[in-house]
């Protein structure tokens, strides 16, 4: 027998765990791995689905497979661009929580004239939520939820042309980022806020935070207001998250860039800060106005305290949240977070840019249900992906020897740096990852890429078509997996396949032709959120062009599908409303209640969702339920 080294990392795979028939995997191994070809076996992706249905009835598929159609309990709607949320027959859904909604009775309800102020955002529910989860304790029920941004032409709607007319505008947005932890309770089967519960709490990009893992002391971190660089002010841009089974929550940093200017435009920043896109203007937000923190020119190191993964414990409301610096910096959207059979802790994350990377990190320590945490995710070792076309692919170490770079340290402040100097493989802008609660499985959406094939990343690192980013200039998306081999999450290889290539059947052309999972019925673009249930489906979340016209004739509002992990089959479950994107899901401890959010309704104006009339269109957390009580993941 040949030694491990001679095999291919699915044949390690095949020996390990023996598939009892021909699977898609084995199909890319099997097809010409052209571009054109990898197309054509995704497509093939149709052919294992009308398998599993005629299996299903002959019964001659997997349990997973049965249990999985069972749990597909509901009939796909129709894309549309009505300005509401839709939903199969036999579900409703309510408003949770709003943004600009008070926490506390000193709050103020709010106001759709002014849409607030500094001090009332501050007691108030944050905007635009992103990653949430629901955590039990005691009998409560708390609600951790990613406040991501704001959009001028809502925040500040009011004003002329949407530009802050007062220091206390600026204020108000910042108030309006970060987090919002609420006790939410339910009543005949209505969800709302618990005001004045102890843990309601806001955290804020002004909350002080303890600085972990191997960068926090180090000179890359240290500023005036905090020489010893172990104490951060706040959080901003939460996307995605995660979170622990020692029971926190874990808020991702993405766009934190966007925050930063300089009063002296002319200012040019470190091609390292350049690297992560600071520089001497910001997105609108005008922090640095109100807070010399944001003015680079003054505060260089400060962008250098973002871009990390922060731990939060909902049950502590008085506890400093934890910059974790072990999980490197980048623009990170989520934190999926799996216990490998060794009890180490695998975090798999993705950076959202074009042509940036996906990693992983595994920790030093093993969890023990019980034992101290803190030190998990503060020692351990991040890897970055390398796919192969021959659908292998690897982990590479971002270690000093790796990369050439001088320390740990060093590596956890500029990670991209890092996975470019490994090689890793440039992406279509990695969203959320999620791993199978079956299997060792994990999926990642890639949602889309204009610059594919057009120019290379911020790095200059090429981003050639290929592997699992076939497509040139890239518009719809795709979901790439990856098993481990020998089901070992810390082993340094795995194979991997697409699981859906999102695009336009009704449009003729290569670039618009989907994998034959996916068909007029079902089509979308962009796909962002993914989630799997407790029960194995993968919920998948878009964030795309929802204009319906021309490359995207037909896909409706943004939306949310369930795509069967077995089978390959994808049906859509939800429709949001106008200008909206469908992101966050988390579910009520007995399941009967599926929490998600709705982010940036009427960014562009077209919206009055969800009050309807002349008003301000709200970014929301809405609970869907079965009319019979049953349970929905
Ligand atoms: Fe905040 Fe990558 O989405
Ligand atoms: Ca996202
Ligand atoms: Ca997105
Ligand atoms: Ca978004």
């Amino acid at each position: 027998m040949r030694s491990e080294d001679e095999l291919s990392f699915d044949e390690i795979d095949e020996i390990i765990n023996p598939k009892p028939e021909e699977n898609d995997f084995d199909r890319i191994l099997e097809t010409a791995l052209t571009r054109r070809g990898l197309l054509k076996s995704v497509m093939a992706y149709g052919g294992v689905a009308a398998l599993g249905s005629a299996g299903i009835s002959a019964g001659l598929v997997s349990g997973e497979a049965q249990a999985a159609k069972d749990r597909f309990a509901f009939s796909p709607i129709d894309a549309n661009t009505l300005d509401d949320i839709t939903l199969p027959d036999g579900y409703s859904s309510q408003v949770v929580a709003r943004w600009g909604d008070p926490l506390w009775t000193e709050g103020v309800d709010f106001d759709h004239e002014t849409r607030g102020n500094a001090e009332s955002q501050a007691l108030a529910f944050g905007d635009n939520i992103d990653g949430m989860e629901v955590f039990a304790h005691g009998d409560k029920t708390l609600l951790v939820v990613n406040n991501e941004y704001t959009n001028r032409k809502i925040i500040w709607g009011n004003r002329e042309d949407g530009k802050p007319a007062s220091d206390d505008d600026i204020l108000k947005g910042k108030m309006a980022h970060g987090l919002t932890v609420v006790e939410i309770a339910e009543q005949d089967g209505q969800w709302s806020i618990v005001k004045d519960s102890p843990y309601n709490r806001r955290v804020t990009p002004d909350t002080e935070m303890q600085i972990t893992g191997p960068a926090a002391g180090h000179d890359l971190l240290k500023t005036a207001a905090d020489p010893d660089a172990k104490t951060a002010l706040g959080t901003w841009n939460n996307c995605g998250n995660g979170s622990t089974p020692w029971g926190t929550y874990l808020a991702c940093e993405e766009n934190f860039n966007g925050y930063f200017s300089a009063e002296d435009e002319e200012h040019t920043v470190s091609a390292e800060l350049k690297r992560y896109g600071v520089s001497s203007k910001d997105w609108g937000y005008g922090w640095a106005k109100i807070d010399d923190r944001f003015d680079v020119a003054k505060n260089p190191n400060e962008p250098n305290r973002a871009g990390y993964v922060v731990e939060i414990d909902p049950r502590k409301p008085d506890a400093a949240p934890r910059k974790l610096t072990a999980l490197g910096r980048f623009k990170h959207e989520n934190a999926e977070l799996v216990i490998n059979s060794d009890g180490r802790v695998v975090v798999y994350m993705g950076d959202d840019e074009r042509g940036e990377f996906l990693y992983r990190f595994v920790s030093t320590g093993v969890y023990a249900p019980g034992a101290e945490t803190d030190s998990l995710l503060e020692y351990g070792q991040l890897y970055a992906a390398k796919f192969n076309d021959d659908g292998t692919g690897e982990w590479l170490e971002l270690s000093p020897q790796a990369t050439g770079m001088g320390s740990i340290a060093e590596i956890s402040v500029h990670t991209r740096i890092a996975a470019s100097a490994v090689g890793a493989t440039t992406m279509d802008r990695p969203e959320w990852v999620s791993a199978n609660p079956n299997k060792a499985e994990v999926y990642a959406a890639l949602t889309n890429n204009k610059n594919r094939g057009v120019k290379p990343n911020a790095g200059g690192d090429p981003t050639p078509a290929g592997g699992p980013n076939p497509r040139e200039k890239n518009i719809y998306g795709q979901i790439v997996r990856w098993r481990p081999v020998r089901a070992d999450h810390t082993s340094n290889s795995f194979s991997w396949d697409l699981y859906a290539l999102a695009g336009n059947p009704s449009i003729p052309g290569d670039a618009s032709a989907p994998s034959d999972n996916i068909s007029v019925a079902n089509m979308f673009n962009s796909p962002d959120g993914l989630k799997f249930d407790s029960n194995g489906i993968l919920w998948i979340q878009t964030d795309g062009n929802y204009s319906n016209e021309e490359a995207f004739a037909g896909h409706g509002n943004n939306q949310m599908l369930a795509g069967d992990p077995a089978t390959g089959e994808i049906r859509r479950f939800l429709v949001g409303p106008n200008e909206a994107e469908i992101t966050g899901l988390t579910w009520s401890t007995d399941k009967r209640t599926m929490f998600l959010g709705v982010q940036h309704p009427g960014e562009k104006g077209g919206s009055h969702w969800p009050e309807g009339g002349d008003k301000v269109a709200r970014s929301a957390v809405i609970a869907v339920r079965r009319d019979d009580g049953g349970v929905v993941g």
